[in-house]
């Protein structure tokens, strides 16, 4: 079986068992940058209600670069790790100063604005721009460390781009825009932590870390 098939049977889970979510109403690429931001350390149910207020104080993106910071870091009050608000600001100052107030469509400046790093990279252009490029966060470094059976530390950065070339090929052969959507909410939904939900599955018999019966055992950290 191959990463095509993964992604195939990934995402017709996903269009059948997806949640509701806001951010999952638009295509704006603001939008996705706004909640990608967001949900980087900062689990769904609390980023919810400040997705809404966020989007209606400053609806787009010179609405947030030309705000006043102390406005714009009230308002992120309690989502904490507040140089993802200030760096978010900058972003779209840039956007409106270097690229004409519209998210760029190419990879590498998407990924030289302030605060975007690969993975917010790979989720904007995939699931904004519908572009194939791979997102890797911890989930997906759960999902797939636990799919093809990886035993090295997670925190390995071989390890990392090792999965991201995986990834890689199959969002190329997938829809980007619903593989990496399908991908996180496999790591937030079923693929957990803490008892994964393997019966329900749609990658369950492919699974390595399944057929092995290291599901428990996987990903591994780096021993101190
Ligand atoms: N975590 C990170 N990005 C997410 C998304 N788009 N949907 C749900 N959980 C996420």
């Amino acid at each position: 079986e191959s990463l095509v098939d993964f992604g195939h049977k990934l995402v017709s889970w996903y269009e059948l068992h997806k949640r509701p979510l806001p951010w999952r109403e638009t295509s704006d690429p603001y939008r996705i940058l706004v909640s990608e931001t967001m949900l980087q350390q900062t689990r769904v149910e609390t980023v919810i209600p400040y997705y809404h207020r966020f989007l209606r104080r400053y609806p787009d993106i010179r609405a947030l670069a030309e705000a006043d910071e102390a406005d714009v870091m009230k308002l992120w009050q309690g989502l904490g790790y507040y140089s993802r608000a200030r760096n978010l600001q900058r972003a779209m100052q840039t956007v409106v100063s270097d690229h004409g107030g519209i998210i760029p469509q190419d990879t590498k400046q998407v990924q030289a604005l302030p605060g975007v790093g690969p993975y917010t990279t790979g989720a904007v252009m995939s699931i904004a721009y519908n572009q194939p490029v791979a997102a890797v966060d911890g989930n997906v470094l759960r999902v797939m460390s636990r799919y093809l059976g990886i035993a090295d530390p997670i925190d390995d950065k071989h390890v990392k781009a090792d999965i991201t070339n995986h990834v890689q090929t199959a969002v190329e052969h997938s829809v980007p825009k619903l593989f990496t959507q399908a991908l996180m909410e496999l790591g937030a939904t079923v693929c957990t932590p803490r008892r994964p939900q393997c019966l329900v599955c749609p990658v369950q018999d492919e699974c390595t870390a399944r057929s092995t019966g290291q599901v428990d055992e996987l990903p591994r950290k780096r021993p101190k």
